[in-house]
């Protein structure tokens, strides 16, 4: 165990991440913490292609260990070493992050990435000739209003809370417009979640959303977009998941709430609401009810 209760675990392919107690869940999946910093987030931003302009933008919602950031500077750098990286996270406890330096964690990607970031982690500021970088430590629903007032306009935004069962403050309503205002108008948004309630949060943000291909486990992801810039097209089930009572979303009127009053908020309004149980479409589509 380290200092905190953050447990180190090892997933399916070789890199490790950490169980979270107070989330009861681990901080990546189990089949692949590298793999899905990859799969989730770096290639359905299309950050490699993306990498060819003189700046990337990139906001971090839930920079944790950092490897999303770490996945995503190393992706662009390969591609073109002067793109000037323009970036910031939002973390709750940078703790997390000061532990991953610590077991060396982000030493999987090449250098200077790993000194670099563990600057950032240090004095939560970074400038170089090549990256601007700011961590906001916090409660994301306030530092993102900071975000949201300095008129930062993100090329790709990872959006990576712990699940919205355990973490509905980060997937509601009235976060994820924030989280919106500063996607710029090309950009793309990616999430590890496929989540109906999410993806209505984001619809009714304005975005158009569509799924990424499963990695090592049954259900896709999502990138949302304002515009329809190839976003792969949901199915005809997930269409239909958006029409069952998993879609009513999350909401947090003063962003305050805690986790236990959104979620019973939510049940209130799916008990009344007049939406299929999503029960009937799982059995429709012979889904296991665990998943989904
Ligand atoms: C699934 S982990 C993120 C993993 C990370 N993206 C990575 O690549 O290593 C979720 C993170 O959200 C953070 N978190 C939880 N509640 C938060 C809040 N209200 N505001 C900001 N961060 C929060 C946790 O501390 C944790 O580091």
């Amino acid at each position: 165990m380290t200092k905190d209760n953050l447990r180190l675990e090892l997933t399916g392919d070789g890199s490790f991440t950490f169980f979270s107690p107070e989330f009861g869940e681990t901080f990546h999946s189990h089949h692949g913490a590298r793999q899905e910093a990859e799969l989730k987030f770096v290639e359905p931003t299309q950050l490699r292609v993306t990498a060819h302009k003189p700046v990337v933008r990139l906001l971090d919602v839930c920079y944790g260990l950092g490897y999303n950031t770490a996945a995503a500077i190393a992706a662009i750098w390969e591609v073109n070493p002067d793109c000037k990286v323009d970036w910031v996270g939002l973390e709750l406890d940078p703790d997390v992050a000061k532990q991953a330096i610590a077991h060396h964690l982000l030493a999987q990607w090449p250098p200077p990435l790993p000194e670099l970031l563990g600057e950032l982690v240090e004095n939560q500021v970074l400038q170089t000739k090549n990256i601007t970088a700011r961590l906001l430590v916090g409660d994301a629903r306030q530092t993102i209003e900071q975000v949201v007032a300095s008129g930062f306009k993100a090329d790709a935004i990872f959006l990576d809370p712990f699940s919205p069962p355990k973490c509905p403050q980060l997937w509601t309503v009235e976060f994820l417009g924030l989280v919106a205002q500063c996607l710029g108008s090309t950009g793309r948004l990616a999430t590890y979640s496929c989540s109906a309630a999410v993806r209505v949060a984001l619809m009714a943000a304005g975005l158009r959303v569509g799924s990424t291909p499963p990695v090592g486990r049954r259900s896709p992801g999502t990138v949302a977009s304002f515009m329809d810039n190839g976003l792969p097209p949901l199915s005809q089930q997930e269409l239909e998941h958006l029409q069952t009572r998993a879609a009513i979303p999350y909401r947090d009127p003063n962003l305050c709430d805690e986790a236990a009053a959104i979620v019973h908020r939510r049940q209130i309004e799916q008990q009344a609401s007049a939406l299929e149980p999503t029960g009937i479409w799982k059995k429709r589509h012979q889904l296991p009810l665990s998943t989904w």
